[in-house]
């Protein structure tokens, strides 16, 4: 058996391996490694019967930040939740097609769906602490993946959490405190403390900052900025500049499609589509 360094060496973007990866286009990007953290090939998504993804194939490189752009219904929060499998909770839903985290499918039969979900955290668009005290909810995946091994591992790892979500210097002095009382951008940090503290490889977030005012998105924005030098991160966003000032590579969806992925600053700048074009210049969405 491969073991997991082993698996994501070989899908090291350089040389021999980057042609025959699924997404060949970032080979001609740069000469320095980079791996593939995240693999979706070929995949096919379907509420009932009406399908939502078409024959999406994406690599979505580590430690870098990947953002999803597209008009409303396109199909990004599908995809996102695809790659932890929270669609799996509704009910009716078919994916075809394959999504790999360092080269292993995580719709194989036998895929521990929890140890997943530590591994690929989410954060949504409406911050969701729980009815609790702001150190609880930090404490969660701790306590429910059994991560500490005594009551001061569980405080550091509280605390190193909020210290990376950039809430600590605001909330160490109330952790016993309901998180219900703290402000909507706090509590936003808040859920990115919480999905952070199981410590996971990648970090999903759906629109994470469109509830907030412009100062509590910029708190977001650049928060984002620092994770990425410890996580691989993939953001939904509606907002075109948000997308370009923090991401480093973009995916634009149209109609449940990948039209086109590519360096940020060239989706930007010089587009390859169209419909591309159209979208990020405001012609429709
Ligand atoms: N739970 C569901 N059951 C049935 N259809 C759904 C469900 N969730 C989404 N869809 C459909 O799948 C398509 C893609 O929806 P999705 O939520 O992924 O779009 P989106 O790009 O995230 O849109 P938005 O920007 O509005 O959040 C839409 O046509 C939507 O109506
Ligand atoms: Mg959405």
């Amino acid at each position: 058996m491969q073991t997991r360094s082993a698996v994501s060496s070989n899908l090291t973007l350089t040389g021999r391996v980057a042609r025959q990866s699924a997404e060949t286009s970032f080979q001609h990007e740069s000469a320095e490694d980079r791996t593939i953290k995240i693999s979706v090939e070929q995949l096919n998504f379907y509420y009932g019967r009406s399908r939502a993804l078409h024959d999406i194939t994406l690599a979505i490189p580590a430690k870098r930040i990947t953002a999803f752009i597209g008009p409303s219904g396109c199909g990004k929060s599908t995809l996102l939740r695809s790659i932890n499998r929270m669609n799996d909770i509704i009910p009716g839903i078919r994916v075809d097609g394959h999504i790999k985290l360092d080269g292993e499918d995580i719709y194989a039969p036998g895929t521990d769906v929890v140890t997943l979900r530590s591994r690929i955290g989410m954060v949504f668009q409406k911050s969701n602490p729980f009815p609790r005290s702001i150190f609880d909810n930090v404490a969660y995946g701790l306590r429910v993946n059994n991560l500490a091994r005594s009551r001061t591992e569980m405080r550091d790892r509280v605390e190193e959490s909020l210290k990376q979500a950039a809430l600590w210097n605001e909330v160490k002095d109330r952790l016993k405190e309901s998180a219900l009382a703290l402000s909507g951008g706090q509590q936003q940090r808040l859920c990115i403390a919480r999905a952070l503290a199981v410590r996971p490889d990648v970090v999903l977030m759906d629109e994470p900052a469109s509830a907030l005012d412009p100062i509590a998105t910029q708190k977001i924005e650049e928060l984002i900025g620092e994770l990425k030098e410890h996580y691989t991160i993939v953001i939904v966003t509606h907002n075109m500049q948000q997308a370009a000032r923090v991401s480093e590579r973009t995916a634009f969806f149209w109609l449940g499609k990948l039209i086109e992925v590519s360096e940020t600053e060239k989706m930007f700048t010089n587009p390859g589509e169209k419909l591309t074009e159209d979208y990020i210049t405001g012609r429709f969405g």
